[in-house]
C-alpha cells in the first residue's frame, strides 16, 4: 500500500480589513481579522518519483501544476528542513474558489506543510512550520490556524479572537478572478501618495464577534480593498447591493475579490438569499457555509 497523508483545510474571509500605505517592502501594514469558513480543499502527499502535483474537482484546470504552486515551494521547505528529497505527489482536491480573495492557494501551502511533516514524521514544530508559512505569503500562516484571528503586519503575525456560535455566509463567485497584487496597487494608486492612515480594529467589531451578535457584525464589516475591487468590475457594486436588498445583514468583498461575502441571520435567511442570488443572472455560483471553523488538519494517513 502506498504511504498517504490528506489534510483538509478552509478558505477565510476577512470581516475587517484595514489596509495602510505602501511600505518600502512593496507589502502593506495590515489590521485585519480573519475568520476561517467551511469551504474546504482536501491536498493529499503521497509516494512519487519527483515533485508533481495534480488537480481534482470543478476547477482542475486551473491548477498550476508546477513550481509557480505554493503548495510545491511548501513541499520543498519541508523537504529541506528534514532532509528528505521532495519525491511526492500532491493531490489538490479544490472546493475553495481560484483567485477568488478566499486564500484558497495559502490554504493549499498551508496544508502540504502540514501533510509533508506528517508524511515525512518530521515532528517540526510549530512557530518552525509557522515561520515556514510566513514566507510562502502573508495568509499561510492564518490557513494553518482557522478560527478567527487578528492579523497585523503583512496579516501573517496571528493573535486568537473570541468568538460566540457560528455565524452564517453567503458567498457569490466568479470565474474570473482578480489580481490581488493589481488591488493593492489600484489602492495606493486611488488614495494618492500623501495617504497616511494607520490600519485599526474597532473594538465594536471584536465584541461583536465575542457575543455572537450577526447583526452588529453586518454593519461593521469593512474591507478597504473594496472600492478598487468594485471600480475595475462594477458588477460587484451591484451584487453587494443586492444582497443588502434581498436582507443580507452586511455584505463585503472578501479579501481582494471579486467574491462577494453576505453575512445573514440563520441558515434559513441564507437558502433564500443563495436561490435569489443564483436566479439574478449577476454571479457564477453561489455558495452557503458558516464560520468560525478550524484550520488545516489531517484527516487521514495510510502507511
Ligand atoms: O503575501 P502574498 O504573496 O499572498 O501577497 C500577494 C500580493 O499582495 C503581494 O505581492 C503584494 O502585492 C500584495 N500584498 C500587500 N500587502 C500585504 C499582503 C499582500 O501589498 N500585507
Amino acid at each position: 500500500m502506498t504511504k498517504s497523508v490528506t489534510v483538509r483545510v478552509p478558505g477565510k474571509v476577512n470581516v475587517y480589513l484595514g489596509v495602510g500605505p505602501r511600505e518600502f517592502s512593496g507589502y502593506h501594514d495590515l489590521a485585519t481579522v480573519f475568520q476561517a469558513v467551511g469551504i474546504y480543499d482536501e491536498v493529499t502527499v503521497s509516494d512519487a518519483d519527483s515533485l508533481t502535483i495534480s488537480g481534482l474537482g470543478s476547477f482542475t484546470d486551473r491548477i498550476p501544476t508546477d513550481e509557480t504552486n505554493l503548495a510545491w515551494k511548501a513541499a520543498e521547505l519541508v523537504a529541506r528542513a528534514c532532509g528528505e528529497e521532495p519525491n511526492i505527489h500532491i493531490q489538490i482536491d479544490k472546493s475553495i474558489p481560484i483567485a477568488a480573495g478566499m486564500a484558497g492557494g495559502s490554504a493549499d501551502a498551508a496544508a502540504t506543510l502540514i501533510a509533508c511533516d506528517a508524511y515525512w514524521n518530521a515532528g517540526i514544530p510549530r512557530d518552525q512550520l509557522d515561520a515556514m508559512a510566513a514566507t510562502l505569503g502573508s495568509d499561510v500562516p492564518f490557513m494553518m490556524h482557522g478560527g478567527c484571528a487578528l492579523g497585523i503586519g503583512r496579516g501573517d503575525v496571528l493573535s486568537p479572537v473570541m468568538t460566540r456560535g457560528s455565524f452564517h455566509w453567503v458567498f457569490a463567485t466568479f470565474d474570473e478572478g482578480l489580481s490581488t497584487a493589481q488591488i493593492y496597487e489600484k489602492t495606493d494608486d486611488m488614495r494618492g501618495l500623501e495617504f497616511e492612515g494607520e490600519p485599526e480594529v474597532p473594538t465594536e467589531l471584536l465584541s461583536a464577534l465575542a457575543r455572537g451578535d450577526a447583526p452588529a457584525l453586518g454593519r461593521l464589516l469593512h474591507n478597504d480593498l473594496q472600492l478598487a475591487a468594485v471600480t475595475s468590475r462594477p458588477q460587484l457594486g451591484r451584487v453587494l447591493e443586492q444582497g443588502i436588498d434581498l436582507g443580507a445583514l452586511g455584505a463585503i468583498i472578501s479579501g481582494s475579490g471579486p467574491t462577494c461575502a453576505f453575512l445573514v441571520r440563520d441558515e434559513s435567511s441564507a437558502i433564500d438569499l443563495v436561490v435569489a442570488l443564483k436566479a439574478s443572472g449577476l454571479v457564477d455560483d453561489v455558495l452557503h457555509t458558516h464560520g468560525p471553523v478550524h484550520g488545516a488538519r489531517v484527516i487521514s494517513t495510510s502507511r
